[in-house]
């Protein structure tokens, strides 16, 4: 095995062994994946500033996000089909979370199922859900979180429809998946893999399937969730949402001040800020460049985080600069994960831990909450460039 040292390292054997169709199905953005790009390559825009002779000792990444103690401001984000990455892909990234002290949210459209996720780890999770236009089934999915003691609900605002991501269609990564000949040969090359996923039965939308009436194959399913976003999505379904859960919620997926001080009117505990990786309106602009604004507008009413292009510990470190109370990382652990399994996500926690806590220390600070705009440079125009 080689010597992994950062989150790239993770992802050159991610890619080796994992499936062409869920590599890309979580490497890609929609369109032209633009702003998939820009999330990561704004991070690179921002430069940290270095300070010298300050006592760093006694220092701690340590945090709270929405009144919950993590050893770093850093949350696994909701990945759909985590579990076909690597077989009980879901479980294993809770247990890493837990280990490491970050929390975990379990997506709707995992493979293991909520029931079985909380049955196999310690710690409560989050979870995930969509803005669906089936009160009943959001009633019914909500109530299973609460029973399964989630702690908080991540309520993805940014998705009433699909952006188009080209390779997935390509790739046949619908359900059902279409097994195209470039596919299958693929597949058969990854055995590894192979060989784990026949050993687990956890294969399928394990949220979903036999969770919903006329929904009892692959081929059910993928009618069923085109016609289920709520084209029709507006604040007060939002708030109703929030009502029917009665608890801790966060809303991801916002990139916008007006948006984010109606989020915030409505109480929500934390808004992530957010273009779903880049996955949804290609052309927006990338959450790093929009964080600040927002979090000036609201900082002081909602804790702000942002999700999209963090791979590093000093990308957490510039997020938290520039006003984030918090961020989500979801690829960065997607690449241990198909990498190495629940070691892998470790692995991942541990390099970003260990890049936070030196950049910080090499920036002159000892806790993130003095970290602020003084720890960064930005070229002119950075904050303001467009309107
Ligand atoms: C679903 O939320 C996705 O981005 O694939």
């Amino acid at each position: 095995m080689p010597v992994i040292t950062c989150i790239d390292d993770l992802k050159r054997i991610y890619r080796r062994r994992v499936p062409k169709m869920f590599y890309d199905y979580a490497e890609s953005g929609s369109w032209t994946e633009q702003t998939f790009r820009e999330n990561v390559t704004d991070f690179a825009e921002i430069r940290l500033r270095q300070r010298i002779a300050v006592d760093m000792t006694g220092r701690t990444t340590g945090a709270e996000m929405i009144g919950q103690k993590v050893a770093m401001p850093v949350a696994l984000a909701p990945v759909g089909l985590t579990g076909m990455q690597n077989a009980d892909g879901e479980i294993k990234a809770a247990r890493a979370a837990a280990k490491f002290g970050v929390p975990f949210t379990l997506s709707t459209m995992s493979i293991c199922s909520i029931e079985d996720v909380a049955d196999n780890t310690d710690a409560p999770f989050w979870f995930q859900i969509y803005t669906l236009n089936d009160d009943d089934f959001n009633q019914r999915i909500i109530n299973r979180a609460k029973a399964a003691g989630c702690s908080a609900l991540v309520i993805t605002v940014d998705l009433q429809l699909l952006g188009q991501r080209h390779k997935d269609l390509k790739n046949g990564l619908s359900a059902p998946p279409r097994f195209t000949i470039p596919t299958m040969l693929n597949l058969a090359t990854k055995w590894a893999w192979g060989l784990e996923m026949l050993g687990t039965k956890r294969r399928f939308f394990g949220n979903i399937v036999g969770h919903v009436e006329g929904v009892d194959d692959p081929a059910s399913l993928s009618s069923w969730t085109a016609q289920k976003f709520d084209q029709a999505l507006d604040w007060d379904k939002i708030r109703k949402l929030m009502d029917m859960w009665g608890g801790k919620v966060i809303l991801k997926g916002i990139l916008d001040v007006e948006d984010a001080e109606k989020a915030a009117a409505i109480g929500a505990d934390a808004i992530v800020v957010s273009n779903h990786g880049g996955r949804q309106l290609d052309g927006a602009l990338s959450s790093i460049r929009m964080l600040p604004s927002i979090a000036a507008a609201v900082g002081g009413k909602t804790e702000v985080w942002m999700d999209g292009g963090v791979r590093s510990g000093q990308d957490v470190l510039k997020a938290v600069a520039l006003g984030a109370r918090g961020v989500m990382i979801g690829r960065a652990f997607v690449y241990g994960l198909g990498a190495m399994g629940e070691a892998g996500v470790t692995k991942a926690l541990e390099v970003i831990h260990k890049e936070l806590d030196a950049s910080m220390a090499l920036c002159g600070e000892t806790k993130l909450s003095n970290v602020g705009r003084h720890n960064v440079l930005l070229r002119d125009g950075f904050l303001d460039s467009y309107r």
